[in-house]
């Protein structure tokens, strides 16, 4: 039964409407271009053929994060047995609606609505033990079970006060050139882990040594953070010390070693789900540096960030929005600065889900995604939000970059050249229907039909899902070629 049907609210879970539910009832309605039995045979042929079997499957954004992964990793979560968050931290911030009750999910898995199935938080995530702890603590306030269903990984990283004051000076420092980060501490935890010496991670809260490596970082941060502000500063190593020692107890019960658990999970053939934050094109690597987030947010992040071998997945499922946002700076080179950036960020409520800022929108941009698509290894696409851009007379996809005078398809490596392009475009005809009842690809007016074929074409990878609303039904499940 999912743990939500006893809450006091007016959602009452009903467990038909799950995933397989969809796949069912899609099956019971003729008219699919080709057979579910079909479908299957050629997707568990390509499956064998890929890998060992075991059934992994990741979930990435392949923009600049908010492609609303949470609810597609709330959906699939009925067909895993794990779900695990490999990297980021509290910069992510995932909507999950159930019966029109949204849940903002920043650390906790979005597997976390079904308590059969395990969540993890594995090595790769930076975290605040004070921002889990409360996360947690409003999840069983709503009714959520937050039991051993959770576990934390020893080797994650912890944030400090220190790296979030860093995070703030260093991005008023910036002005102009600021990332726009969501002032986390989520860049300078990955420095010092990275940088191996002041860092701490969750199993060192439990060691003898831990008041004095506080004493001792909280030193050398104080020197730091009055050279980066020009101010007398005073971190209370003490005081810090005590408060992380309490986040230590009451989180304890959830700490353990994931990579044990997740390389286990693997040989005993468990179904996981990793749960991508941010999207490919936020990746530190290979993303628009240096106007990204300080983790592997792409596909390439899965194996380092939760000690699973990249060979043991055996399917990627691409996140994208119909359109394109971006929260922060950077270059966003179809970024609509103007009354159809307005319209689309008004119809998706498009305000960070962490910060509250808005989102800058522009149209699709399929030189972006196809690069961020074949990065990550992606096998289907799933395009959301789609309802979005009903009422538009015209929809444009931009299909290939002009860079001083050249026309490119390829994604550039250097940001300043990204500044420059000049996006070259489509124009597709707009459809003025509601689509958020659309449940079927039939449903859909033949102008998106042609509009989602079209992009589906230039990132050269199949449509399986196609979300029309925030709730878990408002979604479509592509049987078959629609071409
Ligand atoms: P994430 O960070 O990728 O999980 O995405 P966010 O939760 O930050 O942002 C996605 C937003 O879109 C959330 O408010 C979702 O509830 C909402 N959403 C998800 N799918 C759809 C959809 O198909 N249509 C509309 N209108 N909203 C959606
Ligand atoms: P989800 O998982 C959108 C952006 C910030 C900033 C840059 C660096 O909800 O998709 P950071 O705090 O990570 O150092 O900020 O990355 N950013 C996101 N944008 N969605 C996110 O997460 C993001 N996480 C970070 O706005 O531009
Ligand atoms: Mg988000």
């Amino acid at each position: 039964m999912d743990q939500l049907g006893g809450l006091k609210t007016t959602f009452s879970w009903d467990k038909n409407r799950d995933h397989e539910w969809f796949l069912k009832s899609h099956e019971a309605r003729k008219g699919t271009v080709v057979p579910l039995e079909k479908v299957n045979q050629v997707k568990k042929k390509r499956q064998k053929e890929r890998t060992s079997g075991v059934p992994a499957t990741c979930v990435v954004g392949l923009q600049w994060g908010d492609e609303a992964k949470g609810k597609i990793v709330d959906l699939l979560t009925g067909e895993h047995d794990i779900v695990v968050r490999y990297q980021g931290g509290a910069n992510a911030g995932h909507t999950v609606v159930l019966g029109g009750e949204p849940f903002k999910l920043s650390l906790v898995p979005s597997g976390i609505f079904r308590p059969q199935v395990q969540c993890v938080i594995a090595n790769g995530v930076v975290l605040h033990p004070g921002a889990l702890l409360e996360e947690i603590e409003r999840l069983r306030a709503r009714g959520v079970q937050v039991e051993n269903n959770l576990l934390v990984s020893n080797r994650a990283h912890v944030i400090f006060p220190w790296h979030i004051e860093e995070d703030r000076l260093l991005e008023k420092a910036a002005g102009g050139e600021a990332i726009g980060t969501t002032l986390r501490g989520i860049g300078p935890c990955y420095r010092d882990k990275v940088g191996r010496t002041l860092a701490f991670r969750v199993g060192d809260l439990y060691r003898q040594n831990f008041r004095d490596r506080v004493r001792e970082a909280a030193q050398f941060k104080q020197r730091l953070l009055q050279c980066l502000s020009g101010e007398q500063i005073t971190l209370d190593a003490e005081a810090i010390y005590e408060e992380y020692r309490q986040y230590a107890e009451r989180l304890q019960r959830w700490v353990g070693d994931s990579t044990a658990y997740l390389l286990d999970a693997v040989e005993a053939e468990k179904r996981i789900l990793f749960e991508g934050a941010q999207g490919a094109l936020l990746d530190v690597d290979h993303g628009t540096f240096p106007y990204v987030t300080s983790s592997n947010s792409s596909g390439v992040g899965v194996s380092s960030g939760s000690g699973v071998p990249a060979r043991y997945l055996t399917k990627v499922i691409g996140i994208i929005k119909a359109y394109s946002t971006r929260v922060g700076g950077g270059p966003f080179p179809t970024e609509q600065a103007n009354e159809i950036g307005q319209y689309i960020r008004d119809r998706g409520n498009e305000y960070g889900t962490v910060t509250r800022r808005p989102r800058r929108c522009g149209w699709f941009d399929a030189v972006a995604v196809r690069y961020t698509a074949r990065l990550s290894g992606v096998d289907v696409l799933a395009v959301m939000l789609l309802d979005v851009l009903s009422g538009l007379d015209e929809v444009k996809i931009c299909v290939g970059y002009e860079l001083d005078g050249q026309r490119t398809t390829n994604f550039p490596a250097h940001v300043d050249e990204l500044w420059r392009v000049q996006p070259v475009y489509e124009t597709w005809a707009g459809w003025k229907e509601d689509i958020s009842q659309a449940r079927r690809w039939e449903d859909l007016p033949a102008a998106a039909q042609a509009y989602l074929r079209r992009i589906s074409q230039l990132i050269g990878r199949p449509l399986e899902i196609i979300s029309v609303g925030p709730d878990r039904e408002q979604t479509i499940f592509v049987q078959g070629p629609i071409f």
